[in-house]
């Protein structure tokens, strides 16, 4: 989603805005902006692009001033455009917001204040906090009241900084991150601590319903009925840091090639959770696991894995999903949310259902100190480090990781994983790209992938075909290979690819046959399998191990696949068009 930043301090604010916003734009880029504050004016540059494109074109490093704010943009209300771009000043000029999340009554609002004279330069949603702003300013003569009064006013989900023409900054939380970095002399406004880590890791995460206010060198920091909240001060993992690409040409490369290595830590610092996990389930009525995108397809695993090997029934919930079917959750239950940012807004809204309903919430999370982490009762972390390239990667086998960790606690031992295996046969696939780079080649210019897999390695397949969208923008689908004949078939011609997954389990000899029906008909063939057979154009090979851990090793070969295709389409694999890797809007 969009990022948001702002710096109050001794420096220069403009580049370490731009450094900062560098780093998280993971979260929208499709435009950006800088405004800061200098002898009491706003001096602000914006346009569309990443940030190092528009600071190429606009340089907006060069604006002055020791207080400023920034923004990328994941566009919601309004095309990609110069106008649209955050920051937005307000009529007057004296105010400057950027603001992540969405006004849902802004309409309303506009209409308001285009009544009263107001001017509005943007379609975004955003621009009518600058003018509420602005309005309320004028009628209360201060920050604290203003704010108040302008978030009763504000209806939908959001975090926004605001910067005043005499040099005040403040920052509001309402269901969307903001997280204030503690610098010496010096303040960060931020929606995740990699847009200050570089400079202090003391963080005040701000609650729901806080703002903070910084003036005079001093911060303050209250809640929406305008009490003074206490300042806890968090040590942020430097961990969190390390977001850089080293050697490799893209993050999603880099991420790919740690699994052999995330794979050994997930869930190893967060042990006394797992058996807690395991204990809450084996007691409770009802298990349910929610997710959104690749976490979900996580969901989907834990279903399968779970019921096989362990017994034990799960539901997996489509986090945006329940909030249509609320009564899908029996009170009393378990929710497992699986989150790698701990962030997305629908799997917030998930746990928050569950909730109500009293439910206990265990999260699979990537980030300790995101919001779904601290709405949790137990929290497994996936301790994979940072993942910046959207495509979810090395989160995904990690989620894994931890959820045969639960089973193999659940399963009185006749479940057992030798993760050090399973590290070998990842190095094993990663060692050798050059087939997939060739099969990259050949896949480029098509418009279908199917991807087909049976039993506990359909949900694997469901992830491939996200993996290819997302990556590669080819049309895929996942589809279980018993259904192949109930329809799909009729798709089935020499323009299409069809990945068979195919170990050699008790899947293995349904799906050859499949992939002899499906090359029949002229389709070409990908088998992920550990033993060649003549049916497929192209065979991907991976080592032979037990059922359960083949999961992890034919995913690997895919992730590859489409950072390949990637590449031969020249689109970006770590920025794909119109996706923001942390939704953190409905
Ligand atoms: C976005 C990303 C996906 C990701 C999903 C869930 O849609 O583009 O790659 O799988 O969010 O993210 P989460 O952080 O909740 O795991």
């Amino acid at each position: 989603m969009c990022s948001i930043i702002g710096y109050y301090g001794k420096e220069t604010a403009a580049p370490i805005i731009v450094k900062g916003l560098k780093r998280m734009e993971y979260r929208g880029y499709d435009s950006v902006g800088v405004a800061t504050e200098s002898n009491n004016q706003i001096g602000l540059k914006k346009g569309i692009g990443k940030v190092e494109e528009v600071n190429a074109k606009v340089h907006l490093e060069g604006l002055p001033g020791k207080i400023g704010i920034g923004h990328t943009r994941w566009a919601t209300h309004g095309k990609v455009t110069d106008a649209n771009a955050h920051p937005h000043p307000s009529t007057s000029g004296k105010i400057a917001i950027v603001h992540n999340g969405i006004i849902d009554n802004f309409q309303e609002l506009k209409n308001d204040l285009e009544k009263e004279g107001y001017q509005f330069k943007s379609d975004t949603d955003s621009e009518v906090i600058a003018n509420l702003l602005q309005r309320n300013l004028e009628n209360v003569k201060n920050i604290k009241e203003t704010i108040i009064k302008t978030v009763s006013e504000l209806k939908g989900h959001y975090s926004f900084v605001a910067m005043f023409e005499n040099g005040q900054l403040a920052a509001v939380r309402f269901h969307e991150p903001l997280i204030i970095g503690v610098g010496k002399n010096e303040f960060f406004l931020s929606s995740d601590v990699l847009g200050f880590i570089e400079y202090t890791d003391d963080a005040i995460y701000l609650d729901n319903r806080n703002f903070v206010i910084i003036d005079d060198d001093k911060m303050q920091i209250l809640d929406f009925e305008g009490n003074s909240v206490k300042i806890e001060i968090t040590k942020v993992s430097k961990e969190f840091a390390d977001a850089y690409k080293g050697d490799y040409a893209h993050f999603t490369l880099k991420e790919i090639y740690e699994q052999n290595e995330t794979i050994l830590r997930s869930g190893e610092k967060t042990l006394d959770a797992i058996e807690k996990t395991a204990d809450y389930i084996k007691h409770a009525k009802n298990i349910f696991v929610t997710g959104s995108g690749t976490s979900y397809n996580s969901a989907l695993i834990a279903k399968q894995i779970l019921s096989k090997y362990a017994k034990i029934k799960v539901e997996p919930i489509i986090s945006s999903e329940l909030q249509f079917s609320p009564d899908s959750i029996e009170p009393n239950s378990i929710l497992i949310a699986i989150s790698q940012s701990g962030e997305s807004a629908d799997v917030l809204e998930a746990v928050n259902i569950a909730k109500q309903k009293n439910c206990k919430i265990i999260s699979i999370v990537n980030l300790l100190t995101s919001s779904l982490a601290r709405e949790s009762d137990v929290v497994i972390g996936m301790n994979c480090g940072p993942e910046i390239g959207v495509a979810a990667t090395k989160s995904f086998t990690s989620q894994l990781g931890i959820l045969y960790r639960i089973v193999e606690k659940l399963s009185n031992g006749s479940f057992t994983v030798d993760f050090k295996e399973i590290s070998n046969s990842i190095s094993k696939i990663l060692e050798n790209p050059y087939k997939i780079q060739q099969i990259a080649k050949d896949i480029k210019d098509i418009s279908d992938i199917y991807v087909l897999g049976r039993g506990i390695h359909y949900p694997v397949a469901i992830e491939a075909a996200l993996k290819l969208k997302e990556l590669t923008y080819i049309h895929a689908e996942g589809i279980p290979g018993g259904e192949l004949k109930h329809g799909p078939l009729a798709l089935m011609d020499s323009n299409v690819f069809v990945i068979i997954i195919n170990p050699n389990d008790a899947t293995y000899s349904d799906m050859l046959t499949s992939a002899r029906e499906i090359k029949a008909r002229g389709a070409k063939i990908i088998g992920i399998s550990d033993q060649e057979s003549d049916v497929y154009d192209y065979w991907i090979e991976i080592p032979k191990t037990n059922e359960s851990t083949y999961l992890i090793s034919e995913i690997i070969p895919i992730q590859l696949l489409s950072y390949y295709a990637a590449l031969e389409k020249e689109t970006d694999p770590d920025y794909p068009r119109n996706l923001a890797k942390s939704v953190t809007v409905k």
